[in-house]
Formats: structure tokens, sequence, C-alpha cells
């Protein structure tokens, strides 16, 4: 006879199953809680928050005060990680050098585990023209200086600013590409007219003030099954390899190098899968042209790949994280995503790759830059305390539990919002919950009413803090009139961060979102009282209710 026990266990390894539908229920996470904070408002506060929202913040939610937010604060996951107690203690141990602290060397041996092999370098090689890893204190500051750099190395380039794109490029991205040279940010006038082109899938909006703000021009090439809302497509991250074949074809001279945003964050925090990242290494090596990513959430990433691309789902996360940056010359993150971090930033050249080839001195250059505006290459823009966290974050952030614990809890969150009929960019990606703001409105919403603007408001009032990317963070005014991007994305975002909430808070905001959906037809559009013109408005602007 079977031993009782075989049967339980039996029994509660079926409950297990992921694919039960109650497993979720069966399973723990996978860590607990070492640290809580309680909170200082209630969520029963609506006429304060509302004082605050008008008075204060101008509707904008990045002027509102974070700690009058009781619910679920969405509006980003860049830096707003719950850090490890491993994360903890390790900083405990940061070594505070001016020169050479100890952190440094550490860090290079984690980036080798993380990334693969060909980060890793000799250390005769550490500091100084061939330095293979540049610490900043985070993703935009890195961003600001690769393209300053950049830019001064294509200076040195023979350029003909004046002349006219080819006739022979797809006729949509030569429209694209058109847009973006005739459009100054911010009144900018450089004194040349824009030459280079960056392409990506989808640059961030930081990284794309960084680019124009050099005199650059930021392109984007999403893949078509997302321009298409493609449900069923697992990797809407994708680049459009047909356009980026297009423009290297004829427009060659003009491109330095090519982006990849993994997972694609403006594009709904799609995931880039191993096939499309091998084609563009293969189209980019045909055309002689660098290869870079930006890697904010490449752990992310790679878990989709392991889940949902044929003839991964056996390799570990690692495995595949090494494959992917196999492919790339070089990469910048932000390490306040997938460092598991609150602060800090890098990028790393790959010394034997076709970025260092193509631009000999750029990293001695870039050294001095990191010098002069940020610190010792081997502390960057970073205390020691801060690398040991970095360090520790790089070896948490693979961990299979993790990635399945935090990716499956955005699935459930954006499952919840479906259920309740709203509208959301689907599948879920890997950081966040994108709304579609023109199926939640419909087609009677008119883009000047900035209803996205005015619906975060509203939520804010309930106790949520989300964002809006989309009209009016990427679109422009030209003076008479709002002109949306192109391609048009008008979402409102939930970025959820890195081990903070539980199931039930995001529950809560889903049922205050449920509430502003079915009453949307209340919800007016906005006045924009300040900041229009301004390049990055988003951050700055002030609204009212019309
Ligand atoms: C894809 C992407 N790139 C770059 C950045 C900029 O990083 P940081 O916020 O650390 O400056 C972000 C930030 O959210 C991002 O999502």
């Amino acid at each position: 006879m079977p031993d009782v026990t075989d049967f339980f266990i039996e029994k509660f390894h079926k409950n297990l199953d992921l694919e039960h539908e109650l497993s979720r229920y069966y399973s723990p996470r996978p860590y607990r809680n070492a640290v809580v904070r309680f909170r200082s408002c209630s969520i029963h506060d609506f006429e304060a928050r509302r004082e605050i929202l008008i008075r204060e913040a101008g509707l904008n939610p990045f002027l509102f005060r974070a700690d009058m937010i009781p619910g679920c604060d969405l509006l980003s996951d860049s830096g707003t990680t719950t850090m490890t107690m491993e994360q903890w203690s390790a900083m405990l141990l940061g070594d505070e050098a001016y020169g050479s602290n100890a952190g440094y060397f550490e860090l290079k041996e984690q980036v080798i585990l993380t990334f693969g092999p060909s980060w890793g370098q000799d250390k005769s090689l550490f500091v100084g023209e061939n330095e293979n890893v540049f610490i900043f204190h985070q993703g935009r500051a890195c961003e600001n200086a690769f393209f300053t750099i950049l830019s001064r190395e294509l200076r040195k380039r023979k350029s003909d600013s004046k002349r006219k794109l080819s006739n022979e490029l797809l006729p949509a991205l030569k429209a694209r590409i058109e847009t973006k040279m005739g459009f100054h940010p911010g009144g900018h006038v450089a004194s040349e007219p824009p030459f280079f082109i960056i392409p990506s899938n989808s640059h961030f909006d930081t990284t794309e003030g960084n680019i124009e703000d050099k005199n650059l021009i930021p392109v984007n090439l999403p893949c078509r099954e997302h321009i298409e809302k493609r449900e069923d497509f697992p990797f809407r991250g994708n680049m459009d390899l047909e356009e980026l074949e297009s423009l290297l074809e004829h427009e060659r001279d003009r491109v330095p190098l090519v982006y990849l945003t993994v997972t694609n964050n403006t594009g709904g925090g799609q995931p880039v899968s191993l096939a499309n990242i091998g084609k563009i290494r293969e189209i980019t090596k045909k055309y002689g042209v660098p290869f870079f990513l930006d890697a904010c959430r490449f752990a992310e990433n790679a878990w989709f790949i392991q889940q949902k691309e044929d003839g991964y789902r056996d390799r570990a996360i690692r495995e595949i994280v090494h494959e992917m940056f196999g492919h790339a010359d070089g990469f910048h993150i932000s390490l306040k995503k997938d460092g598991l971090v609150n602060i800090g930033g890098a990028v790393l050249i790959k010394d034997d790759g076709d970025f260092t080839r193509a631009y000999p001195r750029f990293r001695g250059e870039l050294t001095d830059y990191q010098i002069m505006t940020e610190g010792h290459p081997t502390y960057g823009g970073l205390a020691g305390r801060d690398l040991m966290g970095v360090i520790e974050g790089l070896r948490t952030v693979t961990r299979q539990e993790y990635l399945d614990i935090r990716i499956r809890q955005i699935e459930r969150f954006g499952e919840r919002l479906v259920k309740h009929g709203i509208p959301i960019v689907l599948p879920t990606g890997g950081n966040a919950v994108y709304i579609d703001m023109d199926r939640f409105f419909g087609d009677t919403a008119r883009d000047e009413d900035l209803k996205a603007i005015a619906f975060t408001a509203l939520l804010l009032i309930a106790g949520h803090r989300l964002c809006e990317l989309g009209l009016y963070s990427f679109g422009r005014y030209d003076g008479s009139k709002e002109i949306p991007p192109d391609p048009r994305l008008n979402y409102v975002r939930a970025a959820v961060p890195r081990l903070l909430y539980e199931e039930r808070d995001l529950f809560s905001t889903a049922e205050a979102i449920k509430l502003l959906y079915d009453n949307r037809e209340r919800i007016p559009g906005v006045n924009v009282d300040y900041g229009r013109n301004l390049k990055l408005r988003h951050f700055k602007s002030r609204f009212s209710f019309k």
C-alpha cells in the first residue's frame, strides 16, 4: 500500500502546477518581507489629495507628493525596487576609497558572470584608453556622455547636412525621418541641420532627448505586429527588419550605430526575440554598422525568450542573457531597473567589437568625460556602497524564481484589468501594464483634449499614481495644434516596481481604473496652463480640468 505521505505529496505537487488555475494561491512568494513601511496617509483622504493635485501639482503626476499616495505608486519601475537583505548587507561592506575601490574589481567580475565572457578584460586594460565598463549615476547620464562623445567623433566624418534623403527609402520610413529632421525641440536651433540618424525599435524619452540634444536624429522602427496591435504576437518589441535594411541600404553613411531597447519600454514593455536580435546583428554586420543595446530590462527580456521563443524553454536565464549580449558591440543600462538598485547606470563597450573598431579613440574620450562629469572611472557616479548593491542586484535579477514571480504578477494585474473590460496592450509586458487610451476613450475623444492626463489626475484622487506615455509625452505642439507621435502611441503606463507590492495592492488600483472606465464619459479634457512648448514637457507641465 502506498505511504499516506506519497498520496499527499502528489496532491501538493499538483496544486503547485503553474498551469493549474489555483496554483498561485498554493505557491508562496519565493521571498519574505524583511522590512515594511507604514503609509503616512489614508485611502480616505480624497479631499486632501484633490487639494494637492490642483494647487500644488497642476494635475501632473510627476509633481504630486509621493508621501500622499496611499495606494500603488506606479509612476515608474525605475529606482523604485525594494532591495534585498543581501544587497543591504553587501552595501555595508562598500569600499569608499577615492580610487580603485574593491567594488570596482568585483563589478568587473560580475559583468562577466552576468553578461558573458566576451565582456571580460585583462587587468592591464582597466582604466585608461581601453576601459570597457563606465559607471554613471543613472541611465540618462550614460546617454548624455555617450552621445556627446559620439557627436564629437561624427564631426570628424564627412557629412553633407543639406543632402536630401534617398527616394529609394521605404516611403513611410522616409516621411518619419523627415518629420524628425524638421523638428528642433525646445526651439533649439543647431548651426547645421541634423545629418546622422540613430535608429532603434523605440527610443525611451530621455534617450530620444539626449540624441536630439546632440543634433542627431532618433528614429523608431517598431515591428509591424506592434503597430497592428497583434495580441497573439509574443515579441511586439521587435524591430522592423525591412525598414532597418532599407535605411542601411540607402543611407548607410548617416547611421553611426543601430540601437535596440530590451525590453521595449516605450512600445509597451514588450520583449524582443533572440531571432530578431540575431537578424539585426546580421544586417548590421552586412553594412558594417555597430550594434548597441539599451539594456535596462535585459533579464525580463531573457525570461520572455525562455518562456515564449522556440528552442529556449530548457535554457537557463543566464545562458540566454549571454547569447543576447554576445551579439552586441556595446550597451548602456540604467541599473535602476534590472540592476535592482535605486540609483546607478553604466555604459559597456566590447574590446573586440565593431564599435571599438569604428571609433578607436572613443573609450579614451569617454573616460575623460567621465572623470570630468562623474568621477574616477573606478567609481564613476556612484558611492562604493552603491556598487556593492549593483553587484548583488545583478546576481539576484537572473534568478528564475525572481523573474517568475515578477513577470507573472504583472500578467495577473493585466488579466484583472482585461476582466474589467479595460483595453490594455496585450500580451502584457515585463515591467508594466499599458492602457490604450485610444480604445479607452473611443473615437470621439479629440487629441487636443489630452484626456489621458485627466484620467491620471482623477486616478491620483483615488490614491494611485500612473503616468501618461503617449500624445503629451511623445507628441509636440506646433504652435496651433498637437502633433501626435509617429508611429502613433497613446498609452497610460502602470509601471510595477520590483519586489514592492503584493497582488492585493495592484488589484486595488485595478478597481479604481474600472470605476473611471465605467464613468469615462464624465472624464473631461485638460487645458495646458504651462509648458506646452518645453522639451521633455511632460515632466514639468501644469494642467487644469476643462
Ligand atoms: C529604456 C530606458 N532607457 C533609458 C532610461 C533612462 O534611465 P534613468 O531613468 O536611469 O536615467 C529608462 C528609464 O526609465 C528606460 O526605461
